[in-house]
């Protein structure tokens, strides 16, 4: 029995021995494509070799390539058939090989590679496609009724509106009677288990034109995708994908720390398929640097993350549980997926983060519940609102299952069409939400109709200037033969020692000179096809096509990017070194001004940490390290420990760039020599940007030096600010600090001296009725607090009666009312004083009958909400 890494690499070896060039996965993660989300096929990484916009490494490649699809999400589990993560095969030409070797090809690897039997096979075509029958039936010797032609629907391979497309041919596989249904017409095509498409070659002839014609493609090209984990399922006789040897080996996993059986119970087997391939495609998503979050690919992780917890709790395993299950999905496919043992402890952090988070937020959830339950039964009902159970669902993940079996503990139950239609309510906005996706969609640029066969050549890693000639010369959206003064253009030249941003490095800056004119070189960018385009304005004469030019790089610029790039190399390895192996750089942006370095970490770094990585990476420099870059291939570097990154894409043979102690990265950017050239290093930012990501920004060189002058500038200033001298300027603050807080307390009890004798003297306004001192009164600039103490003193002084303060303060209005005992007796209220007085002035407040506040905004109808406050009071008190 072959297991699924055997076949695998018997798949990949038979197309290498047939010419192919065997390509690593490409990440989950599309490069440069709007269209997808995530890579959902073996030639979805391809797109450009197929359009013909980049030049492929070789005309015949073949991949095993990771995919996700989470089309049919709310089925995995409850069928064995559905899966969100799956292994690709594939086999692709280039306009190199057509029909007729895809098909014998693939019928060699499954007939003599793998040894199928060919009674098992049959095939089908697309209905108009005579040419793939004839291949089949005259080449390769199959029956003409093995032979089944079918619609557009299933056999012609196009997305999208426009682009490459063609028929295709699929292999069916017959697994016998015993998975079929029995029907007398069961055949290919029928819906159950039995006849198996393992294997669909799409035939890339047409290009779809706007007007929906199809037009001939010059080149046609072939891409075969064949799910590995369907092709074990046959090879190993089993029933499903969950029954393959290397993803039974997570569901056993998830059994045993579940302590039940698969197979026994369908409930159990849901949660069971649920949470196995979830882990299998978090861990991966992980591995590409993907971080749980609430949008795009991170809300997918979340999604898919969240389904596995809440299936373990319905198979009522506890606390926290995903990280040995992620232990298995590695250990079972590491050896192909390097990047997940490279980025294991990273792996393990942040599902178990996003993990922990989650159960938080189910215990939120649970209050919530119960809270509605109460609710339900104080109102005597019994069935809980359906849209209350989706928000349980969709904001703490809450499956129905889950809500319901809580509620029939209580004797509730949850109305589960309303349920269902909020659910469906929600797939719509999502459905809309997803963009159209367009099978070669990606976009054109002026790049784009460059001559392919051009390329530049970058040769600046150890010169700041060349002589090459001029090939292209663009605007925006035109190419163009020559441009004047002032206009602003693009430069394709055959050779530059120009660097074009990439690698998080930016690009450089200079001057490209002809006999005729100068432009200025603002920026410098890869574009499609690997050309270096720098762009810039002519400030100086005219630039020609074909001319032969100076290209000039700013030296000085160059050398500070290069001190910035060398020091994230140092800052990355102090991070893991103090901080933890778990840091993965999850992005960079080297400038001549500065570094700027994001990780992954979960916590911000305490001022100790960030003195002790500025330590190391000072130490390293100091310590006079030579820079060493070698080329060598993926493996030996691999081998030599060097740092790769989430999900990049590296080519056979990397540049590895080695320096300090023990920083080794693949990089192709440009590096000082020797350590010492970065002069010194200060991070002057550590900040959190994402969930779980975390960005230091740093300098270094004249950059450094220059942020100490300005430091020392401004200490300077405070020093004669405070007439201190340097090394007493800390003394010197602190006792004017003392003095200041001593003087403030003077002031204090000053100022409440002042107003209790300004309270003093607006007793005199008070007035007498009834027997009832009243006093109303209008003061500025006193806050609230004191406005209460001053009612308090002036009530000492008063006797009986009432008073009532307004006060004006920063544009507001202060309002207190207060009444003694006696007052209250004959009738006073307070609060109800307050509360009609306040709206004079916008405001609002209320209180006891012996105590009233508020607060209100019109300062202009104070003297108003006097009057008003001394008429209530009359009336009350009458
Ligand atoms: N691109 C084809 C598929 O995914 C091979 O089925």
């Amino acid at each position: 029995m072959y297991g699924l890494n055997e076949l695998r690499e018997m798949y990949l070896s038979f197309f290498q021995s047939k010419g192919h060039l065997r390509l690593k996965s490409f990440s989950l993660l599309p490069n440069n494509d709007k269209s997808l989300l995530l890579i959902n096929a073996g030639m979805a990484p391809l797109k450009p070799y197929f359009t013909g916009q980049e030049v492929p490494p070789s005309k015949r490649v073949t991949t095993c390539q990771k995919c996700i699809r989470t089309g049919d999400i709310d089925n995995v589990g409850k069928t064995a058939r559905h899966g969100t993560f799956f292994e690709m095969l594939g086999n692709f030409s280039f306009g190199d090989y057509f029909k007729e070797e895809a098909i014998e090809y693939a019928w060699e690897f499954l007939t003599k590679v793998i040894n199928i039997s060919p009674e098992k096979l049959s095939v089908s075509v697309y209905e108009e496609d005579e040419e793939a029958a004839q291949i089949w039936h005259n080449k390769i010797g199959i029956p003409k009724e093995k032979i089944f032609y079918m619609g557009k629907e299933d056999n012609f391979w196009e997305v999208g509106t426009v682009g490459p497309c063609g028929p295709c041919s699929e292999i069916y596989y017959d697994r016998g009677e015993k998975y079929g249904c029995g029907s007398p017409n069961c055949a290919v095509g029928c819906d159950c288990d039995r006849f198996l498409e393992i294997w669909n070659l799409v035939f890339t002839q047409f290009d779809k034109q706007e007007d929906g014609s199809y037009a001939p493609l010059p080149k046609p090209n072939i891409d075969t995708g064949m799910g590995l984990e369907r092709l074990a399922v046959v090879m190993q006789d089993v029933y499903s994908l969950f029954d393959v040897d290397t993803v039974k080996n997570i569901r056993d996993h998830v059994c045993k720390m579940a302590n039940v059986t698969y197979g026994k119970n369908l409930k159990k087997d849901i949660s069971i398929r649920v949470i196995t391939d979830h882990v299998r495609a978090i861990t991966f998503l992980a591995s590409d640097g993907v971080r749980a979050s609430n949008e795009g690919t991170g809300y997918i992780l979340r999604r898919l993350l969240r389904r596995a917890v809440r299936h373990g709790k319905l198979l009522g395993i506890k606390g926290l549980f995903l990280e040995p299950l992620i232990k298995t999905v590695v250990e079972n496919s590491k050896h192909e997926y390097s990047e997940l043992q490279e980025k294991f402890e990273y792996i393990i952090k942040a599902l178990t983060v996003e993990e922990k988070n989650f159960n938080l937020t189910i215990e939120q959830g649970l209050n919530i519940l119960e809270e509605y339950i109460s609710d339900l039964q104080k109102e005597n009902k019994t069935i809980l609102d359906g849209a209350k159970c989706f928000k349980l669902y969709d904001t703490y993940g809450f499956p129905l299952d889950l809500t319901l079996e809580i509620l029939e503990e209580k004797g509730l139950g949850v109305d589960e069409e309303g349920f269902k239609r909020e659910m469906e309510a929600q797939r719509n906005r999502a459905r809309s939400a997803q963009a159209e996706t367009n099978y070669m969609g990606a976009d054109r640029t002026i790049f784009h109709e460059l001559d392919t066969s051009i390329n530049s050549i970058f040769n600046g890693y150890d010169k700041y200037d060349f002589n090459s000639e001029i090939k292209f010369i663009t605007t925006q959206d035109k190419i163009i033969e020559s441009a004047k003064l002032g206009e602003n253009i693009f430069i394709i030249t055959e050779q530059t020692p120009f660097y074009a941003e990439s690698g998080g490095q930016i690009g450089d800056i200079g001057e490209i000179s002809t006999d005729t004119g100068v432009v200025k070189v603002t920026a410098t960018t890869k574009v499609v096809g690997g050309k270096i385009a720098h762009q810039g304005e002519v400030i100086k004469g005219e630039i020609k096509v074909n001319q032969p030019a100076h290209l000039d790089v700013d030296k000085k610029n160059r050398l500070s990017i290069m001190r910035n790039h060398s020091a994230t190399h140092l800052l990355q390895h102090a991070l893991r070194e103090i901080v933890g192996t778990h840091i993965e750089q999850a992005g960079s942006n080297v400038t001549a001004d500065r570094l700027r370095f994001d990780y992954t970490h979960f916590q911000p770094l305490s001022s100790e940490q960030i003195r002790e990585i500025e330590n190391l990476v000072n130490n390293e420099i100091l310590n006079g390290y030579a820079v060493t870059i070698e080329e060598m291939s993926i493996d030996e570097a691999r081998k030599k420990g060097a740092m790769a990154l989430f999900g990049e894409k590296y080519s056979e043979v990397v540049r590895v760039v080695d320096m300090g102690k023990k920083s080794i990265e693949l990089c192709g950017g440009t590096h000082v020599t020797n350590t010492t050239e970065i002069g010194t290093f200060k991070i002057v930012s550590e900040i959190g940007v994402a969930s779980g990501v975390r960005r230091i920004e740093a300098i270094t060189g004249f950059a450094a030096l220059s942020y100490y002058q300005n430091l020392e500038d401004e200490l300077n200033q405070i020093g004669d600010l405070v007439k201190a001298r340097k090394n007493d300027i800390v003394k010197k603050v602190t006792s004017n600090l003392k003095e200041l807080q001593s003087l403030q307390k003077d002031f204090d009890a000053l100022k409440s001296q002042i107003a209790r004798s300004e309270a003093t003297q607006i007793l005199d306004n008070a007035t007498e009725v009834n027997g009832l001192k009243i006093l109303v009164a209008q003061l500025e600039n006193i806050d609230m607090n004191n406005l209460r103490d001053m009612g308090d003193t002036l009530k000492d002084k008063l006797g009986e009666g009432i008073i009532f303060l307004a006060s004006g303060n920063e544009g507001k209005v202060n309002l207190v009312c207060m009444a003694t005992k006696g007052a209250v007796e004959k009738g006073a209220h307070c609060g109800n004083i307050i509360s009609k007085s306040a709206k004079i002035v916008d405001g609002g407040g209320g209180g006891r009958p012996n105590m009233a506040q508020a607060g209100g905004k019109n300062y202009n109808k104070i003297k108003e909400c006097l009057k008003v406050a001394k008429e209530i009071i009359l009336e009350q008190i009458k």
